[in-house]
C-alpha cells in the first residue's frame, strides 16, 4: 500500500524521578508512563519524490527538519536507502490535538507514527523492538510511544518495562495555550538546583531503578487501584517548572481542591492532570475548573487511559 493512516496518542507521567547524571549528558531516569487517549492522527503517502514533505494544521508546528516526524522519516531514509530510492518519499500530514510545549510527547508520538508507518510503507518487516532502537535516536520518548499502554521506563527513557495496563481511569487534562515549557530548559535548571543531591555511581543507580520497579505505584498499578496510584503520583520536575510558571502552579492548586485521585503535572509540563474514576467525575472536575479559572487561554481535555501506543485507523 501507498498510504496509510496511523493515531498516535499522548502520553501522561504517572511517576518521574530523576536518579544522576548519564555520561552521555542526559538524565539517568526512573518513570512510569500511561498513553492517553487524546491523539493526533498521522497520514503517510508515497510521493514518488526525492523529498520528505510535512503538512500540518497548526501554523505553530515546524514543517522542516525541526520537526521530529520529518527527522523519523529522513532516518528510515538514512536507514534504507536502497529502498528509499527505489520507493521515493513521503508526504506526511499531520492532525494535532495535542498540544506542544505540554509534557505530553506529541511530536515524539507522531515521529513513532511515522517510523510505524514506514516500516509497513515499505514492508521492512521491521520488529517492535527495531523500531525502537531507531526510535531511541530521535528521542527519549519516542521508544515508548511506539508501543504505549503503560510502563516503566528507565535509562533516559528508552528502556522499557511494559506494566499490565488497564483503561478504565479517566484524567483530565489543563493546560494554558500560551504556556509552552522547554523540556531542555525544565532538566538544565533542575541539575543546576538539585545536582548535589544526584546518586553518581551506576550501582547506585541501578538500586534506585530497582526500588521503583518494586515500589508501591507498581503494586498499585499491579493491582488496579486507582486511589491508591492517585496517592502516589510523583514528578520531580515540578520542584522547578511550578515556582517558574506561578499559573502552572495556581491550576495545580485549583485542581487539587477538587474531588480527584491525585493531580499531577505531565512530563516538563506545562500540563496538569487529574485522574478520576468516571466519566460522569471527569465532567464534574471539567466544568469546576472552568468555572473557577474562566480564562479562554486555558484547554481542558477529558481522556482515558489507553492500552496502546501507535496504531492503524482504519
Ligand atoms: O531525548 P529528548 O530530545 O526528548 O530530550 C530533550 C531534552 O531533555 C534533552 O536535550 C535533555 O536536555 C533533557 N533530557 C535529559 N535526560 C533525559 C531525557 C531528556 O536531560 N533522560
Amino acid at each position: 500500500m501507498h498510504a496509510y493512516s496511523l493515531i498516535a496518542p499522548a502520553k501522561i507521567n504517572l511517576y518521574l524521578e530523576i536518579i544522576g547524571d548519564r555520561p552521555d549528558g542526559y538524565h539517568e531516569l526512573a518513570m512510569i508512563l500511561q498513553s492517553v487517549t487524546l491523539a493526533d492522527r498521522v497520514d503517510l503517502r508515497a510521493n514518488g519524490t526525492d523529498y520528505i514533505r510535512v503538512q500540518c494544521d497548526d501554523p505553530q508546528v515546524p514543517t522542516d527538519e525541526g520537526n521530529l516526524a520529518y527527522r523519523a522519516a529522513a532516518l528510515m531514509a538514512q536507514q534504507f536507502p536502497e529502498v528509499y530510492r527505489k520507493l521515493g518519499g513521503v508526504d506526511i500530514t499531520l492532525e494535532k490535538q495535542i498540544p506542544m510545549g505540554a509534557g505530553l510527547a506529541g511530536g515524539s508520538s507522531d515521529a513513532a507514527a511515522v517510523l510505524v508507518g514506514i516500516d509497513l510503507m515499505w514492508d521492512l518487516g521491521l520488529t517492535q523492538s527495531e523500531i525502537q532502537a531507531l526510535a531511541g535516536q530521535l528521542g527519549s520518548d519516542i521508544p515508548f510511544c511506539v508501543a504505549g499502554g503503560t510502563a516503566i521506563a528507565t535509562g533516559r527513557g528508552d528502556q522499557l518495562a511494559p506494566l499490565p495496563s488497564f483503561d478504565h481511569l479517566y484524567v483530565v487534562l489543563a493546560k494554558y495555550r500560551s504556556i509552552a515549557v522547554s523540556t531542555p530548559w525544565a532538566y538544565k535548571t533542575y541539575r543546576q538546583q538539585f545536582s548535589g543531591s544526584y546518586i553518581s555511581d551506576y550501582e547506585g543507580q541501578s538500586r534506585q531503578q530497582q526500588r521503583v520497579h518494586s515500589g508501591a505505584i507498581v503494586k498499585a498499578i499491579g493491582q488496579q487501584d486507582g486511589k491508591r496510584i492517585g496517592q502516589l503520583l510523583h514528578n520531580d520536575l515540578e520542584k522547578v517548572v511550578l515556582p517558574a510558571y506561578p499559573q502552572v502552579a495556581n491550576l495545580r492548586q485549583t485542581l487539587e481542591q477538587m474531588k480527584t485521585l491525585g493531580v499531577m503535572m505531565s512530563g516538563s509540563g506545562s500540563t496538569v492532570f487529574a485522574l478520576v474514576e468516571t466519566q460522569a467525575q471527569a465532567e464534574q472536575v471539567h466544568q469546576q475548573l472552568r468555572a473557577l479559572l474562566p480564562d479562554p487561554d486555558l484547554n481542558i481535555w477529558i481522556t482515558q487511559f489507553a492500552s496502546s501506543g501507535i496504531r492503524l485507523d482504519y
